[in-house]
Order: C-alpha cells, then sequence, then structure tokens
C-alpha cells in the first residue's frame, strides 16, 4: 500500500542527492520547461506533455512508489518529453534550479501540494521561503508561478510568501480564477474537488523585474504573519 503522507522533514527525505540536468531526462533538452512540484502519480503530466510537445515537463515527488509508477506509465507513452524524478523539492530543487540555463524555466506549477493543515507543522509545507526564492531566481521576467488549492488556509500563506518577495505581478481574474483554470488539463486532486462540488482556490503570477529580497529579509517580514500557535484543543495525533 503506498502511504498517503511522508513527513518531509524526515532525515530520509533530507538527503543532498543532486538531481540529472536536463540533458539527461529529455530528447530535446533544449526546450522550455515546465516543473510540476509534487505531481504525485503523474496523471496531469501524462495529459500534459502530449498536449505541449513545445516544452519538456519534469514531475517532482516525494513518494518514490509513485514516480515508478509514472514512469512505466511515462516509458509505456513514448512520451520524450516528459520524466519524473523523485525528490524532496525543498531539498534538492533550489541547487538544480540555480544550475539551469537562463531563461529555459517557463512554468512551475505547485497543485494542491500539503496535507499540513495544522499551524504547527507549516514547515512540511512545500512552498517555503527559500524554495520561492530558487524558483523566483530561475523564472525570467514574465514567466509563470501557477498554485492551487482546495483549502483556503493553505494557499493563503502560499500567497502571502509569493508576494511578500515582490517578485511576482499576480494575473488578472481573466487569466485564472475559481471558475477558469488556465491549463487545459485537471490534476487528479482538482478532479476530486470538482466532482464533489468543492471550490478550488487558484492564483497565476507572474515573473516581475524586481530584484529578489534576500531570505533573511524575507523571513523577517514574513515572521509577524507566519507566527502562532495552533488552538491548544485541538487534540488530534500528530
Ligand atoms: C495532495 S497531492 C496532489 C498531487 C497533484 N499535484 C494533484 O493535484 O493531484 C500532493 C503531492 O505532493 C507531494 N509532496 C509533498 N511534499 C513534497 C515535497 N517536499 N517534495 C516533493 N513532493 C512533495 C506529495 O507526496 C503528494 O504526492
Amino acid at each position: 500500500m503506498v502511504r498517503q503522507h511522508v513527513n518531509p522533514l524526515s532525515r530520509i527525505h533530507q538527503l543532498a542527492r543532486p538531481l540529472p540536468p536536463l540533458i539527461e531526462l529529455f530528447a530535446d533538452p533544449s526546450l522550455p520547461l515546465h516543473l510540476d512540484i509534487g505531481s504525485a502519480r503523474g496523471r496531469f503530466l501524462l495529459a500534459m506533455a502530449p498536449l505541449a510537445p513545445e516544452r519538456n515537463h519534469l514531475g517532482l515527488e516525494i513518494r518514490r512508489t509513485l514516480v515508478e509508477a509514472a514512469e512505466d506509465d511515462r516509458r509505456r507513452d513514448g512520451l520524450r518529453n516528459l520524466r519524473f524524478l523523485y525528490g524532496n523539492a525543498n531539498v534538492n530543487l533550489p541547487d538544480w534550479l540555480g544550475l539551469l540555463p537562463a531563461g529555459q524555466l517557463e512554468l512551475v506549477t505547485l497543485q494542491f501540494p500539503d496535507p499540513w493543515f495544522k499551524l504547527r507543522h507549516r514547515k512540511r509545507r512545500v512552498l517555503q521561503p527559500a524554495l520561492l526564492l530558487a524558483i523566483a531566481a530561475a523564472l525570467a521576467p514574465g514567466r509563470s508561478l501557477f498554485l492551487q488549492s482546495d483549502v483556503e488556509a493553505l494557499i493563503a500563506p502560499m500567497r502571502q510568501l509569493v508576494e511578500a518577495s515582490g517578485a511576482f505581478e499576480a494575473a488578472g481574474p481573466e487569466a485564472c480564477g475559481p471558475d477558469h483554470n488556465p491549463l487545459p488539463v485537471a490534476t487528479e486532486r482538482e478532479g476530486q474537488v470538482l466532482a464533489g462540488g468543492l471550490p478550488v482556490h487558484r492564483s497565476l503570477y507572474r515573473r516581475s523585474s524586481a530584484p529578489l529580497p534576500s531570505l533573511a529579509a524575507l523571513e523577517a517580514h514574513l515572521e509577524p504573519i507566519t507566527s502562532g500557535t495552533d488552538n491548544p484543543l485541538d487534540a488530534e495525533a500528530d
């Protein structure tokens, strides 16, 4: 049975394994890159890759069994502009993003990434300040970061972080909104949420030409917003 969640802070997921360079991943490594963080079983990218052959698509996922199953499907479908890799986005992505050729990263998607609702588990959430800065540094002006969640309390801190960086401009409601996904394929989680008649929160950001703050400055800016404690009456186990 595949475990539903892993703790990204556990020692086994903290190993600094370098991710392979684009030349080892794709038939044409010069294509613009779409990075999907938390790609799970991969069905979103397995549908996107044939629809957008002008890009390479890379899914990064912390659950190894899901990566293996997604890679099996990719090979079966003969998709040479798609790869799935095992990794912890916070540990393995920042250095790899820093090595990408300038201008190659076109789109980063982060969709329904977290089960970590409690404030005391916020360090387990995917979009941490260092990762956001690494994404922003790798995205050229005009390139996109797309966020989705069904939990408002989880997308709110992601939006606060992106906006606190000062490095992105939010696209208007004509480009993205609760009733409008700018991408042509729904993720698995998105499909489940919509089938249940529940709302999906979405934000599309474009990288501006603003310089990036330091990590320390960004964290200091966020501190008053993100500090706090869970309700002590919340007795649910970790
Ligand atoms: C709720 S699922 C959503 C999957 C897919 N994006 C969708 O919308 O259907 C979140 C995925 O993110 C993965 N994930 C969580 N933290 C991660 C991390 N630090 N690095 C890589 N993947 C992570 C989880 O293992 C899980 O497969």
